[in-house]
């Protein structure tokens, strides 16, 4: 579809600009890019959101100069943003509109926490949690989304738009759109997580309706082909629609749902440029000195802290590797980064509670000598500490139970500019289809994931080379702007009635 090269921030904005001119650009999402809330000191602080959506979003934005229209949830917000919830942003260098929505405690509690991570999150990661449906949730979702639908409205404008949603927040959206704002949208969204088997979905009480929603959508994209297939087996299984594997589409009402995989990647010039800055040389030296690193080896993880990540599983391992392989004791040391995440809810507490116990476990089983194994800090860093932790580690662990993709697996192989450091990477997670040279483990398997950590360890420095070459190189070619570029041409060739481009 694009060709081979890789695409850059401003063959992105030229593509924008000569094909798509009046038409405005406008990005869907539940999280913000960039969230303003009151610090502890009542300092006014803006911070960057974490997670992949965010991560891969924000550097698109910065090259379509769209609006981004997401839920304001900092405690600042408002006071940040004119009458209509708008402000420019990033901060310092403003390049795009983000449009705030607001919504009541009320309604955060039973669309997001509630109907979105306690039902489809679970739903849609294999990660043996149950869903939790619950009938006011369900109806608080259909609100919020309807709310969303509003504002997406009066930012379009009566005027021709691309509405690019994004993920499990807003599955009745698309169907509400093409109603509202009939043949001037397009209307496209990616699907951030796995698909589930149809089996699984059907625990759903509002499958039926879900799936509707998403068949508004002219385009809908996933990051594998596998999770496009449980698409096509769920929607033949929950609704009348005509479904066309061959041709990737699926038509229900006379409409047509262009269905395809589009991995998601990074911005990989910039992550690299940042690991190669003297901000992250001086990181690294800070690091060096509070974990007090000495000549150990270092082993990192970093994640939002989210029972789909593993990281029990992980410490479960890393007790087996110590025990079994006793003369790595004091020569290696785990650092664990867990940024908080959803942790009103039991599921999360639990985990983290769970993560809590394990580290001092392990710690109290193995320290000695001053040395403990496993360093375990909850907080959410910046780039310049996380890539201050790529580029000094010799293995990287990222073992989800179940991942739609893993941008921090990318990010790893980015910073790695001297072609160094291990990559033990989950089968479980999109990243691993692309990322073949990766040390691949089944994340439930403690033992597998033990051997992993000692291969990792004692890899011969012309492996580690090959390896970490081959998965940069793959990252390199398929950047976050040729995801973007692959999406948008595809939008461009489909047949929509009054929205082709350029006429
Ligand atoms: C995943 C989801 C995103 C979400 C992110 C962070 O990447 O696919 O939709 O934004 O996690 O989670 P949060 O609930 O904090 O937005």
């Amino acid at each position: 579809m694009i060709s081979s090269r890789t695409w850059t921030k401003e063959q992105l904005r030229e593509l924008i600009e000569t094909h798509l001119s009046g038409v405005k650009f406008i990005v869907v999402s539940n999280r913000e890019p960039h969230m303003h809330r009151y610090g502890e000191g009542g300092d006014l602080e803006c911070i960057e959101t974490t997670g992949g959506l965010a991560t891969a979003l924000r550097p698109i934005m910065a090259a379509t100069k769209g609006t981004w229209i997401a839920h304001g949830a900092g405690n600042a917000d408002r006071d940040t943003a004119d009458e209509h919830g708008r402000l420019a942003v990033p901060p310092g260098n403003p390049s795009y509109t983000l449009r705030r929505v607001w919504l009541t405690p009320e309604q955060e509690e039973g669309y997001y926490y509630g109907f979105a991570n306690e039902g489809l999150w679970p739903l849609c990661h294999i990660a043996f949690k149950r869903p939790v449906f619950r009938l006011a949730n369900w109806e608080t979702y259909q609100e919020v989304n309807r709310i969303f639908a509003q504002a997406v409205i009066e930012e379009a404008a009566g005027e021709r738009a691309i509405i690019f949603i994004q993920d499990y927040h807003f599955c009745l959206l698309p169907r509400m759109l093409k109603e509202m704002g009939g043949d001037k949208l397009i209307v496209a969204q990616f699907w951030h997580i796995p698909w589930p088997n149809r089996e699984m979905f059907r625990t759903c009480p509002w499958g039926p309706e879900l799936v509707d929603g998403l068949l508004g959508n002219d385009l809908l994209g996933f990051h594998i082909r596998n999770h496009c297939q449980n698409f096509f087996e769920t929607v033949d299984n929950t609704l009348e629609a005509m479904v066309d594997r061959e041709g990737w589409h699926i038509t229900r009402g006379g409409h047509v749902t262009s269905v395809r995989p589009f991995p998601i990647s990074i911005d990989f010039l910039a992550n690299e440029a940042l690991a190669m800055s003297p901000e992250v040389t001086a990181a690294m030296e800070k690091w060096r000195r509070k974990l007090r690193l000495g000549d150990r080896l270092l082993g990192v993880g970093i994640e939002r802290l989210d029972y789909t990540k593993g990281i029990p599983e992980r410490l479960r391992a890393l007790d087996c590797f110590i025990e079994t392989h006793p003369e790595w004791r004091e020569k290696f040391t785990f650092v664990q980064i867990a940024a908080p995440s959803r942790s009103h809810l039991p599921e999360y507490q639990a985990v983290e509670d769970e993560i809590e116990k394990l580290v001092e476990h392990v710690n109290w089983r193995w320290g000695r000598h001053g040395w403990l194994p496993v360093m375990f800090i909850k907080k959410q860093h910046g780039p310049v500490d996380m890539l201050a932790l790529h580029r000094l580690c010799r293995l990287f662990i990222v073992n989800s139970l179940h991942d739609g993709m893993n941008l921090v697996a990318k990010e790893f192989a980015a910073s790695r500019t001297d072609n160094d450091g291990v990559l033990i990477l989950s089968k479980f997670t999109g990243a691993s289809r692309e990322l073949d040279t990766a040390l691949g483990v089944n994340p439930f398997s403690i033992h597998d994931t033990a051997q992993a950590i000692h291969q990792a360890l004692t890899m011969e420095p012309e492996e580690r080379q090959r390896r970490m070459k081959s998965m940069r190189e793959k990252v390199a070619a398929n950047n976050v702007y040729r995801w973007a570029a692959n999406i948008l041409t595809h939008l461009m060739k489909l047949d929509i009635p009054e929205t082709t481009v350029n006429e």
